[in-house]
């Protein structure tokens, strides 16, 4: 957990200056504390209901993150081959994955049901089609799920909405069961579920309800004639408080969607942000304070590659001092902002900071979709990522090299 210990920022029983001293910034840092809490929350919230919690990996694929959550007996949703295999190199079983994805590739399929992978999530006729003839061609069953799409508007920022029909992803509902006949028909690909998954940062329980009253309506329906599915997935998007947002607590999540869907169902979740979000933080130092005509810059070492949020949603995130009163404190009005060359290289817009050069910063909730996001733009290596667990911390990722960054480029020689 974080909080002030004596006017200095620590992280559960860490003084934060000791990670910025001994790694340098702009550096990642995560609560392992907090991140069991918030995943325990979950699944304790389910008492004796048959239930599985997934962690969504796209939030943060760090191995070691995994490898907690799988020591904690989390389950994984995955979106893609490449973190299927960070799920296993974490030490995962393919039977605790359930593969999300709106394009999932052939290789992909042929690699996640060779190794058993629990349930596809299937979004389309194409993807059914071609899931079909692997299983065919490899001999082997697999559990499916359909994530279908039941038109809610889930109020969260357009890109990160998805179960709207205008959004690229799942099937529409009117067209569920004539796909579920299709699987029930196939000799290998069994009818196990059914999931829906409405977007993210979700602050509203309504349209989460809503997009899950539909599904059992399906589940129901497809049941009267002989299609018996096992589970409910309702998907992940609970959002966080990053400003003054007030999402729900996940206990009252969870019961109520534990109300809507019948017992004979087990109900699984795929929650991200939830569980890693306010876990982690992101260190970085005041490079410059820049007076402009207009305004004045607090200039940062970190910037829009190594916290993509602001840039992309325009999404806030709170900053505070590492430090409360180094000087005595006196606030400057700042936009903290990147060494990027481009104007939207901003993490934070308008802020009270007792900046100066030098003072290093803390841009909390960043535990997810923020070193997931990163990038290498103006060739700057990724941060470090460092683990906080009780009063000791140690780095889950070593910075990038700029040897790193190069070495896979060919023929640079080139006369
Ligand atoms: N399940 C599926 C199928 C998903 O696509 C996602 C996230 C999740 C679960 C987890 O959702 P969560 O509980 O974390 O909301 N980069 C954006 C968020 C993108 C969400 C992608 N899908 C951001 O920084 O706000």
């Amino acid at each position: 957990m974080r909080g002030y210990r004596d006017g200095v920022l620590h992280v559960d029983g860490v003084d934060l200056r000791r990670i910025a001293t001994a790694f340098g910034t702009p550096c990642y840092v995560y609560s392992r504390q907090q991140l069991e809490a918030n995943w325990r929350a979950y699944d304790t919230a389910f008492g004796t209901r048959r239930h599985r919690v997934h962690y969504a990996v796209t939030a943060n694929d760090n191995l070691s993150i995994l490898r907690i959550l799988k020591h904690l007996g989390s389950g994984f949703d995955i979106v893609s081959g490449g973190e299927l295999e960070r799920v296993l190199a974490a030490g995962a079983s393919a039977a605790d994955v359930v593969f999300s994805g709106v394009g999932k590739s052939r290789a992909e399929l042929v690699r996640a049901v060779s190794v058993g992978v629990s349930c596809i999530n299937i979004e389309s006729r194409g993807e059914l089609d071609r899931i079909g003839e692997v299983a065919s061609e490899l001999r082997m069953p697999v559990n499916l799920a359909l994530r279908v799409n039941p038109d809610v508007d889930p109020k969260t920022h357009p890109y990160i909405s998805t179960g709207l029909k205008e959004n690229k992803f799942g099937v529409p509902l009117e067209e569920a069961a004539d796909l579920y006949r299709i699987i029930a028909a196939h000799p290998l690909l069994r009818a196990a579920g059914i999931a829906s998954h409405i977007g993210s940062q979700l602050t509203d329980i309504e349209p989460v309800l809503d997009a899950v009253s539909q599904v059992v309506t399906l589940a129901e329906s497809l049941r009267a004639e002989g299609i018996e599915l096992e589970h409910i997935d309702v998907g992940g998007g609970l959002g966080i408080s990053y400003q003054d947002e007030t999402p729900p607590p996940i206990a009252k999540l969870v019961a109520a969607v534990c109300e809507r869907v019948p017992a004979r169902y087990g109900v699984m979740m795929e929650p991200g942000r939830s569980l890693i979000g306010a876990a982690g933080t992101l260190l970085t130092t005041v490079e410059y304070l820049k007076q402009t005509p207009v305004k004045t810059f607090a200039i940062v070492d970190a910037a829009m590659n190594d916290l993509m949020r602001p840039a992309l949603y325009e999404a806030w995130h709170g900053v505070v001092p590492l430090e409360t009163a180094a000087d005595g404190g006196a606030l400057v009005h700042c936009d903290v902002v990147g060494p990027v060359c481009e104007s939207g290289d901003w993490l934070a817009r308008g802020r009270d900071l007792p900046a100066r050069p030098g003072c290093v910063l803390a841009i909390l909730d960043a535990g997810a979709y923020g070193f997931a996001m990163t990038s290498n733009y103006n060739a700057r290596p990724r941060p470090p990522e460092v683990l906080v667990d009780g009063d000791t911390f140690t780095v889950i990722r070593a910075r990038e090299s700029l040897a790193d960054l190069m070495a896979n480029e060919r023929n640079h020689l080139i006369p």
